[in-house]
């Protein structure tokens, strides 16, 4: 029986701007199960990144949490200390973002990189164990024990990547958010860096959150999936539960607009339009003016948000549920 390891419930964040608050973050409630994958899907500035950076207490000072419950192994994340969040952060939850292969410290070796986070979190560890462990764990992201001596700068970026994710399993974390973690790599590498994250998931028994705004990345990589549109999720269910039934019309536009997911032949079919400015407070649903079939009650700003369920563990926003 799977248990769950992280609960977010209702967590809403905005970003307070000279130009009005972002509402990043609307609402926003998931579970991962341990072991389980999860994935977060959306266009570019969705808020998927808001919702990662918020799980790891990372998001910048502009940023105010206003409602809702993060939740790891029961305990509440939300309004601990530094000092805590920094125990929990790496050693239980850790992450790998897009432009983590850059932010080595270019005058340091990677394995001497890796060392320092490992005497922090385990100061009772001798060097040698650190060593062996880092090997270890180099072979599990299929990279050569010989990079522990190399620089940043000697390393492609595909092996750069493949060290973050040796450092982020450095101190055996119980999950591991992934987001959009090959985006700046070329297409192979892409495939063998995921083939690598899924193998050292399984092996490991640990879970993940893969963010990526690519459904086709989503669907090989995770059990169960949210969708996610100008900072709420408006579908979320079993991976294979939404892609084979999408409920939402903004998940089906993201799956057509994948051909090899659902038959090669298909014709690309882009959604009409822009999600919408987070800055203001949207009138009605947030996706009525891209929806192919809006009633006139979507635009309403009564308008009942929120998901409901249409299958097992399948939800989707209650608007959007009767436009289909
Ligand atoms: N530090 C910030 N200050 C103000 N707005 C921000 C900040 N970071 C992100 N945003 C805005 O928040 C929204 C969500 O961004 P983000 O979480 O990065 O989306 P995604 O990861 O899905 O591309 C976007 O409108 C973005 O411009
Ligand atoms: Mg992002």
């Amino acid at each position: 029986m799977s248990q769950k390891l992280l609960e977010v419930t209702n967590l809403s964040m905005h970003y307070d701007t000279l130009d009005g608050n972002v509402d990043a973050v609307k609402n926003v409630s998931f579970t991962v199960n341990s072991g389980e994958s999860f994935g977060l899907v959306g266009e570019s500035g969705c808020g998927k990144t808001s919702v990662a950076m918020t799980l790891l207490q990372l998001q910048p000072d502009n940023s105010v949490i206003t409602e809702g419950s993060i939740k790891l192994e029961g305990k509440e994340l939300i309004g601990l200390s530094e000092n805590d969040l920094r125990k929990v952060r790496w050693d239980s939850i850790s992450i790998v973002f897009q432009g983590a292969m850059n932010a080595w410290n270019p005058v340091i070796k990677i394995g001497e990189q890796i060392r320092e986070a490992m005497r922090e979190h385990y100061p009772q560890n001798s060097k040698q164990e650190n060593i062996n462990k880092i090997n270890e764990l180099f072979k599990m992201v299929g990279l050569d024990e010989s990079i522990s001596e190399r620089f940043p700068h000697e390393l492609s970026g595909g092996m750069k990547q493949r060290a973050v994710i040796a450092l982020a399993l450095s101190c055996d974390p119980k999950i591991i958010i992934a987001d959009e973690p090959t985006t700046a790599l070329d297409v192979v590498i892409q495939d063998q860096i995921l083939n690598e994250i899924k193998k050292v998931q399984n092996l490991l028994g640990l879970s993940l959150i893969y963010i990526s705004h690519d459904i086709a990345v989503i669907a090989e990589m995770t059990d169960k999936i949210a969708v996610m549109y100008a900072g709420s999720i408006v579908e979320i269910g079993p991976t294979q539960s939404v892609f084979e039934s999408p409920k939402h019309s903004y998940t089906r536009a993201l799956l057509d607009s994948t051909p090899s997911i659902r038959g090669e032949k298909k014709k690309l079919r882009s959604l009409d339009g822009e999600p919408p400015s987070l800055i203001n407070e949207i009138q009605g649903c947030s996706f009525s003016p891209r929806c192919p079939s809006p009633s006139s009650g979507c635009k309403n700003q009564s308008v009942e948000m929120g998901l409901i369920q249409i299958g097992e563990e399948h939800f989707v926003d209650k608007c959007c549920s009767e436009c289909v």
